[in-house]
């Protein structure tokens, strides 16, 4: 694979480097930022990290004197703490077979041993600014910030939404390097044949599904989510009479889930011997697990017990949650939990499961909705397009 070569130059080993120190939660260590660049860009002599550091520090990077690194913020001359998320994280919680990890999702992977998950199910940030603290700060505080949900959440009303279409080349950059890192962190951590499923969006999922395939991951295909996802903004911005005929793009009625799996061991039936992993499980012995799935928006009893900005529905979680795993048995993972919907979808189908978040509000607030939306009872709620 091409990015895997041994053949490195200056540039690109410079670019990962800030890359890798860019996408971090704090400062890093010089040892963690070798081991970053090595799985962003194949090995790396470790001479040339550690003299492009010293040789770019203090222009570039700020260095902390017990030797970590971060990038210098222009016009600021030491280590913005505020910046970087809280470092004080809490233990992590426990809900029947579900773990509940306070941390950046970038610094657990580096920890978690090799081959001790089995499935991704995950609905992963797209503006990456929005879920910064201080954009996070702004939202709570009702003033401003830049979001793409809905305009009045929590009791907040915040200011009109830019939407995905305006996004820079260099933000579109910034999000395929986000996804590329992040997909070569995961990828040793998942046993062979272990199914990723990322929800998407129509306009981004390509950045997605580069990022992931360039990672090393297969592509198996996508599930589509049908459920009526962009509401309004059809029509020609402040010409809506002039041009009544007019859609500017085809409105969203489906959302796509992108299925990766990570190269399996020989055959399908060796890969499930051995790790239970590299097929999907069959809703029932007669059907298999199908690419389109009728589901609501999510609902009001869910977004009452779980006010999430971007809480999936259980009815839909449930069904992907459960056909990852095809025998039944192995962890699940959501590296960004949000309110915990997939732990919660986990533990109804009978599955463990682990998930990490970062936000602080947000861990608390899946600590109390968990127990809450895997109790929930889908049978009133349950509808099909
Ligand atoms: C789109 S939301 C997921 C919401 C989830 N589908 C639900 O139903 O509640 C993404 C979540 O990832 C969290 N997040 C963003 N970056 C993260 C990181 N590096 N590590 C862990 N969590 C992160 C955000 O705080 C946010 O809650």
């Amino acid at each position: 694979m091409k990015r895997e070569s041994t053949r490195y130059s200056p540039g690109r080993v410079r670019d990962a480097i800030f890359q890798v120190l860019k996408l971090a939660s704090g400062p890093l260590s010089v040892q963690e930022i070798e081991q970053r660049v090595a799985l962003a860009i194949g090995p790396t002599p470790t001479s040339s990290v550690r003299s492009y550091l010293r040789l770019n520090t203090p222009d570039s990077f700020v260095r902390e004197s017990r030797g970590f690194y971060a990038v210098r913020v222009p016009g600021h001359d030491g280590l913005q703490r505020e910046l970087f998320t809280s470092q004080a994280w809490r233990e992590p919680v426990q809900f029947g077979r579900a773990t509940l990890v306070h941390a950046d999702c970038f610094d657990w992977l580096e920890k978690r041993e090799d081959n001790s998950l089995h499935a991704v199910v995950t609905d992963p940030p797209y503006g990456l600014h929005e879920y910064t603290p201080e954009q996070q700060a702004k939202l709570r505080s009702g003033r401003g910030g830049v979001w793409r949900i809905p305009p009045s959440f929590d009791g907040h009303v915040r200011s009109p939404l830019p939407r995905f279409t305006t996004l820079t080349s260099d933000q579109l950059d910034e999000l395929r390097a986000f996804f590329y890192h992040w997909a070569r962190l995961l990828q040793p951590k998942l046993v062979p044949g272990a199914q990723v499923v990322v929800a998407s969006n129509p306009l981004l999922s390509y950045i997605v599904s580069g990022a992931l395939a360039d990672a090393g991951f297969e592509r198996r295909g996508e599930v589509i989510r049908l459920t009526m996802t962009m509401r309004g903004g059809d029509r020609p911005k402040a010409a809506h009479d002039e041009f009544p005929g007019v859609s500017v793009m085809p409105r969203s009625m489906w959302e796509p889930w992108l299925v990766y799996r990570k190269p399996i061991e020989g055959r399908v039936q060796d890969n499930l011997r051995r790790w239970g992993t590299g097929g999907f499980r069959r809703p029932s012995q007669d059907k298999p697990f199908g690419d389109v799935i009728a589901s609501s928006p999510t609902r009001k009893t869910e977004r009452d017990l779980a006010p999430h900005p971007s809480l999936k529905p259980q009815a839909f979680l449930r069904q992907i949650v459960r056909a990852v795993l095809p025998l039944g048995t192995g962890i699940i993972l959501d590296p960004f939990a949000g309110a915990g919907s997939t732990l919660a979808a986990a533990e109804a189908v009978g599955y463990e499961s682990v998930g990490v978040e970062k936000d602080e509000q947000y861990f608390d607030l899946a600590c109390k909705a968990i127990p809450k939306l895997m109790r929930l009872n889908l049978a009133a709620d349950q509808t099909s397009l």
